[in-house]
């Protein structure tokens, strides 16, 4: 009985009428995030920035949830930045055991789904137990074939290139690469995100105008999209105007 009514659940969202308007073979292949507006939520509704983070948590399902329905093969999210550690122990703190809950929680539903977990940045400063929780949600999910769900994790482009630099010299001087045969594409097998496309549409919420350190090398001919919504507010249907309003951007590329 359960088996049944989850299946019909499914079918019922994947129906062309929920996505009725998108074109579903045109859809962004990488779609990159950055999350931004929690503590200005709560601060209107005069409320602790934490608890803005938590309602963000929710709006990650639903946005995995969408993508994964409508068939987007790459998420990334911009979920903490190298930045980010300046903030307050406090919020630093709970940012970490909402990530790690995040993990635990939603681990069943990656496998059920076919969902690919992956993430991006210093993993490595990442307090013990989340970087735990993390390899043993990427190593569960490493076959899923669905949805690649990438998580910005201490993550920050300047780093990522000066890291990029410091590995291509260090082989360079070991005499494993010619510096002449430097190419973008080797440049990009040095980067966090080797192997993946790089992203076709990169949305903001919020309101500001800037790329704040995310996916520098990543986004040099990605679309852009800023939305005032803060990332609390957002959901699925603004999510989908998006993705109608990207299927008719002309993409050039820099040609005519
Ligand atoms: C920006 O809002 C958001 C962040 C720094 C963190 C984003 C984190 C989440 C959405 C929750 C955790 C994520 C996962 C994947 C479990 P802000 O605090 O800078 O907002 P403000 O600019 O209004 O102050």
């Amino acid at each position: 009985m359960t088996t049944f009514l989850k299946k019909k659940r499914k079918r019922s969202l994947n129906s062309s009428e929920s996505f009725s308007d998108i074109d579903t073979a045109n859809l962004p292949y990488h779609v990159a995030i950055i999350m931004d507006g929690n503590g200005r939520w709560a601060k209107k509704r005069i409320l602790n920035r934490i608890e803005g983070h938590k309602k963000g948590v929710e709006v990650v399902r639903l946005i995995v949830r969408t993508c994964r329905e409508i068939g987007i093969s790459i998420l990334t999210l911009y979920a903490f930045s190298t930045e980010n550690w300046q903030r307050p122990k406090t919020e630093v703190a709970a940012l970490m055991s909402l990530l790690k809950n995040f993990l635990e929680s939603e681990q069943k539903d990656m496998l059920d789904n076919n969902i690919r977990l992956n993430a991006i940045g210093q993993i490595e400063r990442l307090p013990e137990d989340v970087q735990q929780a993390l390899h043993k949600t990427m190593s569960l999910t490493k076959k899923n074939g669905g949805l690649m769900l990438n998580l910005a994790l201490s993550y920050g482009g300047r780093d990522e290139i000066v890291r990029m630099v410091q590995e291509i010299a260090a082989r360079t001087k070991e005499g494993k690469i010619d510096p002449d045969l430097i190419t973008p594409e080797l440049v990009s097998d040095f980067l966090y995100t080797k192997g993946m496309p790089d992203p076709d549409l990169l949305i903001r919420t919020s309101g500001e105008m800037r790329i704040s350190n995310f996916l520098l090398w990543q986004i040099a001919y990605t679309e852009i999209f800023v939305t005032e919504t803060l990332w609390p507010d957002f959901g699925r249907q603004e999510f989908l105007q998006i993705l109608k309003h990207y299927q008719h951007r002309e993409r050039r590329f820099g040609k005519v």
